[in-house]
């Protein structure tokens, strides 16, 4: 098992949806982890990519007149255009399509038919198209797909069938002796009590006169592959199964697969009875995160299409638009606990910004960049010894970073970015005790430099900690801050080490605020009254401000 290396894997999407910001989740937080092992020096893969085949790719180009695949081809393009717009680092992109892919499913296919680990039977029982899955009787509940709650079809047909059955006592004892396989915890005992009931074998085909949009069974040409069997074969054929051994070696096991709560099955039961199967190792460890969700519904394709305009969460693209991507990454980042659900709000991302990035990270930022332009004509002050005064900033900027390695190798980004936030507040805090404006107004240039050089290093770590989820804003951050252009990726290393700026180096000047205010109607609103409201001398400059007598007339809807 390579343990030096770190291999993340987001699900691959089905390419008949839009994105929205439960995708955008998974595929960031994929990012984030890419990013922060990068930084910790391991070599890294990160992939993500398309599942392509089935019933809704073939029924939606039936619709649209045209081809499956020229389908695919055409709505690919939306992921593709709103990772490259999020900046996130893949490394390959895998569309089930490819033909190294499907040769690969192939090639597993035959060879689990000539280990007698596939055979073929009449198949009885429910099948939910939505979810591509089929259902025993006792598997429905009250009738209808025990995942989508949708009505579900009976159907009696010839198909061919994974012996997965065969690996359920191996698959419970690997749960048991691995307790990290499975992450968080609660996942880990969903998946073990699913396990105690009789595991059935697995229908891997569907007759072509049903479905012919998927890959061939080698076997027998009129059938094609099961979507979900094919799907998890990406994870091993995009890293050089069975095509490039040297390839595949150096990157299999994956560290992480990363998955939403609702594909918890498929991964954690089919996928690893079918490496079994296959006699290769398992993944190091599969995570499954809770959902995003919109007036305490799963943000999904269907939620989305049955809502109003004005109740529908804003898309991804929508938010970048408004808000900037390191904005939308920095929230569905912080504010999603990792593995529950929570609910996606246009106003908590706006006072979650407020708060941490205008108000405490900017804030920073524009008093010492500020301060050192005034005082020292942009240049760092001298390093000096830290003294009692900088004890606790120091100690809040060394726990950050232990916060954030710890965060990026055992899953817990959400609670290391508060850490990293409450070393921005030990800065504002420190600046504030040591009231530097004070000392320029007694000439303490030398005790002013510290102030200003310490908050300086206090800067430098944290837009280090927080470039895997901001890039973007936190090398801006870097570049202000004079960092060289061949250092303005963090080294996890550097981060720990106090004073290591160059004395005297030039700061790049700030010209606008990092992270300006964004300013909600509300608090525009709270404004225009409390103008309003002053005595005559000082009416309202504001345009469109209305007097308090006209104010008492309005009526306010909100919708
Ligand atoms: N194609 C399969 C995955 C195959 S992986 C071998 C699939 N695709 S999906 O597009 O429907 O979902 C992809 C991922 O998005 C899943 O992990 C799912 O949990 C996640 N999300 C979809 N909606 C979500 C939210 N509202 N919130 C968070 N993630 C959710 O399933």
């Amino acid at each position: 098992m390579n343990h030096d290396h770190f291999y993340v894997t987001t699900p691959i999407y089905y390419v008949n949806d839009k994105p929205h910001i439960g995708h955008a989740y998974t595929t960031i937080l994929a990012d984030v982890l890419a990013r922060g092992n990068r930084m910790l020096g391991k070599p890294t893969y990160f992939l993500t990519g398309t599942d392509e085949h089935g019933l809704k790719v073939q029924q939606a180009a039936q619709k649209n007149n045209t081809t499956p695949l020229e389908h695919c081809n055409r709505t690919v393009i939306r992921f593709k255009e709103l990772w490259q717009k999020l900046e996130i680092t893949n490394d390959y992109f895998i569309r089930t399509t490819e033909e190294r892919h499907e040769r690969v499913v192939q090639e597993i296919l035959t060879d689990l038919h000539d280990k007698g680990l596939i055979y073929s039977a009449d198949y009885e029982g429910w099948y939910c198209i939505p979810c591509e899955r089929f259902f025993t009787e006792k598997d429905l509940q009250e009738g209808c797909c025990p995942d989508c709650h949708r009505k579900v079809e009976p159907l009696v047909e010839k198909n061919y069938f994974f012996k997965m059955s065969q690996f359920q006592k191996p698959l419970i004892d690997y749960i048991e002796s691995h307790p990290d396989f499975i992450q968080p915890a609660h996942r880990r005992q969903e998946t073990l009590g699913f396990l105690q009931k009789p595991l059935g074998d697995l229908c891997i085909s569907r007759p072509k006169s049903r479905l012919s949009w998927g890959i061939d069974l080698p076997f027998d040409d009129q059938y094609v592959t099961y979507v979900w069997f094919d799907a998890l074969v990406n994870y091993i054929s995009a890293v050089g199964y069975k095509t490039d051994e040297e390839q595949f070696r150096r990157w299999w096991p994956a560290s992480y697969h990363l998955i939403g709560k609702d594909i918890l099955t498929t991964h954690t039961v089919y996928w690893p009875t079918m490496l079994m199967a296959l006699g290769l190792e398992l993944p190091k460890a599969i995570f499954a995160h809770g959902w995003w969700l919109s007036q305490g519904s799963k943000v999904s394709k269907t939620a989305l299409a049955g809502m109003t305009a004005a109740a529908k969460p804003a898309s991804p693209m929508d938010m970048i638009e408004s808000y900037g991507v390191d904005a939308l990454r920095y929230y569905l980042m912080a504010a999603m606990s990792l593995g529950q659900d929570t609910e996606f709000s246009e106003e908590a991302f706006i006072l979650k910004f407020n708060s941490d990035l205008a108000n405490d990270l900017g804030n920073l930022t524009s008093r010492a960049v500020k301060m050192i332009e005034k005082n020292f004509a942009g240049k760092l002050p001298p390093a000096s010894e830290p003294g009692e005064e900088e004890a606790a900033l120091i100690a809040a900027c060394q726990h950050a970073v232990k916060a954030m390695q710890n965060g990026i190798e055992n899953m817990q980004l959400d609670r290391c970015i508060t850490d990293v936030i409450a070393a921005v507040r030990e800065g504002n805090r420190y600046f504030d005790l040591q009231k530097p404006w004070a000392l320029v107004k007694e000439g303490n240039q030398e005790k002013l430099g510290k102030v200003l050089r310490n908050t300086t290093e206090c800067l430098r770590i944290v837009s280090g900690l927080l470039y895997p989820v901001m890039p973007g804003k936190m090398t801006e951050l870097r570049r202000i801050l004079g960092i060289p252009q061949d250092k303005l990726v963090p080294e996890m290393q550097n981060l720990g080490k106090w004073n290591i700026l160059p004395d005297g180096g030039a700061l790049n000047p700030l010209e606008t605020p990092l992270f300006p205010r964004i300013e909600t109607a509300k608090a525009k609103f709270d404004a225009s009254v409390k103008q309003a409201a002053k005595p005559a001398a000082a009416t309202p400059i504001l345009p469109n401000v209305i007097s308090i007598e006209d104010f008492a007339k309005v009526s306010l809807k909100t919708a």
